[in-house]
């Protein structure tokens, strides 16, 4: 199947293209044409006219616009979600999911268009604003460029796209190199929502050139990422004076107490948060840290859970793990974990790669200091260790370079709340898993987690900019 690249609006075929492939079979599924410098100039100059004529489009009808696109991605959610597992290698199940999830994220960000309000203020809190009246409202920050991962290549553009068009900003996305698929469904239901022409584009290619360009240019106001740390920190310095939202990784953590509800609902949660796509998740569990008293208990019923795991073919109903995006994703996974086994971590299931599949793995006897433990696995591996107290466990939690979200399980509001004031994350998960995510919740990182929060009213919010009036009544 052919695949073009979109360009304000409109559906071009280059020269160049790019193969994309089955994640489970190698099969090849598709060819993408490939844009190089003359489409990502034109994307750029549409875009930067377009941006009038986009503002100026009134709430109702931006929003209409965000509600035709959901019609038509809920009319191909099965054939988006079979996209999605072969392109991504992501289970069906988690991929129908994530179609549902984009349907409702972008429902949101339609039903936000309507609510980006204005505000006014005390100008004469100051003696110099007497008599005087002041408002602010928000206005369209401007061209967008969106940069998507594989991980979840349909809704995490989703998070970018829809906001910007709810914002009233031409938005320019560049998929992941090894996913363009989704991305491209999600312009081109936009296009067939009428779009004002110039508003969106997609440009499947490399970073190098496509994403280069992109991040450089001086029309481009604001630059949404979601990826990993390193290429969030070249483009945050490389973007000049323009806003950003960096979604980076994380390595993140739950924390559970001797004083829990269920012990058998925990293990399942952090089960299914470990090994869900692949632990190719921001959020996915990737440090537990148990209360001394249970930890053997737990431990126990955490192995016995991840055998049940159902490993094989994403497009099969029955799947839970696929394949790891790349060989060589599970090549690096194997290089870590071996590492670890080396320098005294225990392996009590899994530890094993069979091509591009890695095996559900559970880990113990680890330290904070190996990089299984600090740095972000982004696989379907899982550490489990033992704490003294709940403290403890908060306190290793928040020992991390990393702050997106964690998840603690206890019964004590007091340490529930102790949870909350001290680690240092975007969102802490109370009797739940960090990898807990409803997409209009303020969602982001602090410290090597990235800048900004996504969620359609965040990032609407990120996509405009305020503008004070102040009327002066003294004349
Ligand atoms: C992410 O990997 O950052 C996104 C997780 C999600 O949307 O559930």
């Amino acid at each position: 199947m052919d695949y073009p690249i979109i360009v304000a609006g409109r559906e071009i075929f280059t020269e160049k293209k790019q193969t994309v492939f089955d994640k489970y079979s190698r099969e090849a599924i598709a060819s993408v044409s490939i844009a190089g410098e003359k489409e990502v100039e034109e994307a750029l100059d549409k875009a930067y006219k377009t941006r009038k004529t986009l503002a100026e489009i009134p709430a109702h009808k931006r929003a209409e616009f965000i509600f035709k696109a959901v019609d038509i991605i809920k009319s191909k959610r099965e054939y988006i979600g079979k996209l999605i597992a072969r392109e991504a290698g992501k289970p069906i199940k988690y991929a129908l999911g994530e179609v549902d999830r984009c349907i409702e994220n972008l429902t949101y960000a339609g039903e936000e268009a309507k609510r980006i309000h204005g505000e006014t203020f005390p100008v004469d809190a100051s003696k110099a604003g007497e008599n005087r009246y002041g408002f602010f409202e928000r206005f369209p920050i401007g061209v967008v460029v969106a940069i998507s991962p594989f991980n979840f290549p349909l809704n995490l553009a989703a998070h970018k796209v829809g906001p910007a068009i709810a914002a009233g900003c031409p938005v320019i996305l560049k998929p992941a190199g090894l996913t363009p698929l989704s991305g491209i469904e999600l312009i081109k239901a936009f296009v067939e929502a009428s779009v004002p022409e110039g508003s969106v584009s997609v440009l499947a290619g490399s970073g190098s050139t496509v994403g280069e360009m992109l991040i450089r240019d001086k029309r481009v106001s604001k630059i949404s990422f979601t990826g990993s740390r390193e290429v969030g920190e070249h483009i945050t310095k490389t973007a000049g004076l323009k806003k950003v939202t960096m979604e980076l990784g994380s390595n993140s953590a739950v924390v559970v107490d001797n004083e829990i509800y269920d012990i058998d609902y925990a293990v399942k949660r952090c089960v299914l948060g470990a090994y869900y796509n692949q632990g190719q998740v921001c959020i996915s569990v990737q440090r537990i840290y148990v209360h001394k008293d249970i930890f053997k208990d737990f431990l126990v019923k955490f192995v016995e859970e991840t055998r049940k795991q159902v490993i094989g073919n994403p497009l099969d109903e029955k799947t839970d793990v696929g394949p790891m995006i790349s060989e060589a994703e599970a090549i690096r996974v194997e290089s870590w974990i071996n590492e670890a086994k080396e320098n005294g971590a225990e392996i009590l299931t899994g530890g094993k790669r069979d091509g591009v599949i890695y095996l559900p793995t559970v880990i113990t006897n680890a330290n904070d200091s190996m990089r299984i433990v600090k740095d972000e696995l982004f696989a379907p591996a899982v550490v489990i260790m033992p704490v003294d107290s709940f403290e403890e466990g908060v306190e290793r939690a928040d020992n991390s370079e990393y702050g997106l979200q964690a998840g603690v399980f206890t019964k004590n509001v007091n340490r529930a709340m102790y949870a909350f004031k001290n680690i240092n994350v975007g969102g802490v998960m109370i009797n739940d898993i960090p990898s807990f995510r409803v997409d209009h919740m303020p969602y982001g990182g602090n410290k090597g987690s990235g800048l900004g929060r996504e969620g359609a009213r965040f990032a609407i919010e990120d996509m405009t900019v305020l503008k004070a009036a102040i009327f002066n009544f003294n004349g």
